[in-house]
């Protein structure tokens, strides 16, 4: 199966094109399976995801359990602070102790760097719940979405408007590249996407045809948008960062003067939590545009997906 069983999903350059899409059309197909009544499909039947989070969680959490089950599994919800991690056990120990008893671990960390070492050291694969660079499971789940609601993705316009150098907005980067949407990212001076992702993202722009670009003025980024993305301006672990972040965010909150300028059949999405009156107004998010609980829910089915990929033997 393209060769994405026994692999790690640290971060969408992990994909090739054609793996990323082969995991789009499986979701499709979990997904309309579950819809006809399927509710398990047992291609996981007895295998265990071990899935350890350093910061909250309500979807991935959720999903990756609710996931592992219909999947004929089994998840093993551990904070990192409940294991001897949070003592200090190094983190290779944990990896290779754990690739004794699990067949796949789901992390979610501050740091990136814990990923990779967790990766090196653990023989079952590594899927990246979170990070502070990426945010891979959202974006995987938002391009089924996208393809749900507008039926192809090659050529649409993306704006995120916010936080450029935000862990969710990396990972949909280097995906619209890969598959082709053309991305115009709104964000102050200073909040730019990391550079080594926007290398990433434009080499795969090349063979695509999209259009990455990064401007500062929110009204050229939206205008004649299909799709209008932002997420929260605090991430967790910036918090100390709070009162210079809303400040330098203001001019970039997604509300109703500013999605005037987007298609009329355009799509609000947002990987959620949201802060309303933040990067979002209550009226934009509770509008008849707003995707957001269709996008929640595409997590499970895109999940799913990834799981029976990787962990099946
Ligand atoms: N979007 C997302 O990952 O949400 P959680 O933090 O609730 O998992
Ligand atoms: N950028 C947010 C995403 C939460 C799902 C954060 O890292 O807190």
């Amino acid at each position: 199966m393209y060769g994405l069983c026994g692999r790690d999903l640290l971060s969408i350059a992990d994909l090739s094109i054609e793996e990323l899409k082969f995991i789009l059309s499986t979701a499709k197909q979990l997904k309309q399976r579950f819809y006809a009544g399927e509710r398990v499909i047992p291609l996981l039947n007895g295998k265990v995801l071990a899935m350890i989070f350093q910061k909250p969680s309500t979807r991935t959490r959720v999903s990756l359990e609710v996931a592992m089950l219909q999947l004929g599994g089994y998840a093993l919800n551990l904070s990192w602070n409940e294991l001897q991690l949070g003592r200090g056990e190094p983190i290779k120990d944990t990896a290779r102790v754990l690739s004794r008893y699990i067949d796949g671990i789901a992390a979610r960390v501050y740091s990136h760097g814990d990923l990779v070492e967790l990766a090196k050291y653990s023989d079952k694969p590594v899927i990246n719940a979170l990070s502070d660079l990426e945010h891979p499971l959202q974006a995987i789940g938002d391009m089924m979405t996208i393809l749900e609601k507008k039926g192809h993705l090659s050529g649409l316009k993306m704006a995120f408007v916010g936080d450029g150098g935000d862990n969710v907005l990396h990972s949909l980067l280097l995906a619209s590249a890969k598959l082709g949407i053309n991305l115009y990212i709104a964000t102050p001076k200073g909040y730019d996407p990391k550079p080594e992702i926007m290398k990433l993202a434009m080499e795969d722009a090349r063979l695509s045809d999209a259009v990455i670009e990064i401007v500062r003025d929110p009204i050229e980024a939206v205008k004649e948008a299909d799709v209008v993305y932002t997420d929260v301006w605090v991430s967790m672990g910036q918090e100390s960062e709070r009162e210079k972040r809303v400040r330098d965010l203001a001019p970039y909150q997604v509300n109703s003067d500013l999605v005037k300028y987007a298609k009329k059949d355009y799509i609000f999405m947002h990987c959620l939590p949201a802060k309303r009156g933040e990067e979002v107004t209550e009226e934009v998010i509770e509008s008849p545009n707003s995707i957001v609980w269709d996008q929640a829910e595409n997590r499970l089915h895109a999940q799913k997906a990834v799981l029976a990929l990787l962990l099946r033997s």
